[in-house]
């Protein structure tokens, strides 16, 4: 690669960087059980439908969450509260081949109700998810979870990414609330 073609490179990232950033998203820990490993990432997440509940993740081919979800076909997500925020940030540094991954991150799990994989305790919701379907997009596959259980904590504080950074939820708008479905 020429020094030319390297800056243009550089230059593109920083411009869709600007731009993926200015989308705020839910912050969560994916937790994922395959036969006797476990695993958790974080990662970005969004609902597709509201009944039945489906969300949708997205994971970079190669990362060992991606592979452990392939095999398993079911995962939790848990929404990082604002507690748990220095924890999921590490859990998106370290990669799973890590074998003190789990021990470094010091996270608690308990037992899902309808499927293998934990739930993260503490998180401010968990959903329980099975696999509905998988398809490639881009640089990443998207994962769609049927949700077959889910917690949500009274008091939870939820986290979210914006502008590169994790931020708590901010001040209610002034405006008639709306509920769903709408
Ligand atoms: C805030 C945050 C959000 C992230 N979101 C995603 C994501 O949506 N998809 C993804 O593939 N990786 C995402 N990552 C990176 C993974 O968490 C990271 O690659 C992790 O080390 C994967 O672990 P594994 O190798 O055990 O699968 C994110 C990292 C951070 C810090």
């Amino acid at each position: 690669m020429n020094d030319k073609t390297e800056r243009a490179g550089r230059t593109r990232f920083a411009e869709l960087s600007k731009l993926l950033s200015s989308l705020p998203c839910p912050e969560t820990l994916l937790c994922v059980r395959a036969g006797e490993v476990t695993d958790v990432a974080a990662v970005t997440t969004m609902w597709v439908s509201y009944d039945p509940v489906i969300v949708a993740v997205y994971l970079r081919p190669g990362i060992r969450t991606h592979k452990l979800v392939n095999e398993g076909r079911q995962f939790t997500l848990n929404v990082v509260d604002e507690a748990q925020n220095p924890q999921a940030l590490l859990a998106g540094s370290l990669k799973g081949d890590d074998p003190d991954k789990l021990k470094k991150l010091a996270l608690q799990f308990e037992p899902a109700a309808s499927i293998d994989s934990p739930r993260v305790s503490g998180a401010a919701a968990s959903y329980e998810c099975r696999v509905l379907k998988v398809a490639a997009c881009g640089d990443h596959d998207l994962f769609l979870g049927l949700v077959t259980g889910w917690n949500v904590r009274d008091g939870g504080k939820p986290v979210v990414r914006w502008g590169g950074h994790s931020h708590a939820i901010g001040a209610t708008l002034e405006a008639p609330a709306v509920k769903y479905p709408h």
